[in-house]
């Protein structure tokens, strides 16, 4: 199953729960962009050529690890689920997304990862080219402004000092750089279900998934 979407959708929270309540493995393949943005600014190697930079993202060993629900995400075997959730490094994951060779290598991991099956894959391009035939597709929007509305709560909640501002306008950015970005750019996959979010709870929107994966599975 795969979940893509624009950020501050709620994707990671349907998609942990819809992995818990199926059984499933989840994939945050946006957590994987992240952990390759900031080990290679802490690296400082972003300018090395793409064959090179390929070569050292493959080299990688990232890795999901579910504590019973509370799911951590290992580099070479560093916990760095805390440290990929900064405003920096979401919009360094942003740009670092664009370049092929970060692209092709994480690909390759998550589909090696989904092989199984029985796998909730989050991101922005898991249902248009990571699996393509995939199950079941969900695109999963909602307005920028409450978009921004939950990122700016979510920051203030881990004691984040931030403007509401500042995040819509941020929120903004990162869509646009993910829209536009000429390799596997953020889109709706033709046959995934389209939920929009805005002013619905969680639990709704989970309970309209679960309806419609009853419902392919009555048709398959
Ligand atoms: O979902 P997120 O905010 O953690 O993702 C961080 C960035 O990673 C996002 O701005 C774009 C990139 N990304 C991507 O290019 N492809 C994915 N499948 C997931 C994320």
């Amino acid at each position: 199953m795969t979940i893509d979407g624009p950020s501050g959708a709620g994707k990671s929270t349907v998609a942990k729960e819809l992995a818990k309540r199926l059984g499933y493995l989840y994939i945050d393949t946006g957590a994987m962009y992240r952990v390759v943005a900031l080990e290679a600014r802490e690296k400082g190697n972003e300018a090395e050529n793409e064959d090179t930079f390929e070569r050292w993202v493959s080299s990688l060993r990232i890795t999901f690890l579910d504590r019973g629900g509370d799911v951590r995400i290992l580099c070479n075997g560093r916990d760095r689920t805390q440290a990929i959730r900064s405003p920096e490094v979401s919009l360094l994951a942003s740009e670092i997304s664009k370049r092929r060779a970060v692209r092709e290598a994480l690909v390759r991991m998550q589909r090696e990862m989904g092989e199984g099956g029985a796998v909730v894959l989050e991101g922005r391009d898991t249902g248009t080219v990571v699996f393509p035939g995939a199950e079941v597709k969900f695109y999963l929007d909602a307005r920028s402004e409450e978009r921004a509305r939950r990122r700016f709560k979510e920051l203030v909640e881990k004691g984040a000092r931030v403007d509401y501002e500042e995040t819509l306008r941020e929120v903004v950015q990162r869509d646009q750089s993910d829209m536009t970005r000429s390799l596997s750019p953020l889109r709706r996959a033709e046959d995934a279900f389209l939920i929009d979010s805005t002013g619905r709870s969680v639990e709704e929107v989970i309970g309209e998934m679960i309806r419609l994966i009853e419902k392919k599975g009555e048709e398959q």
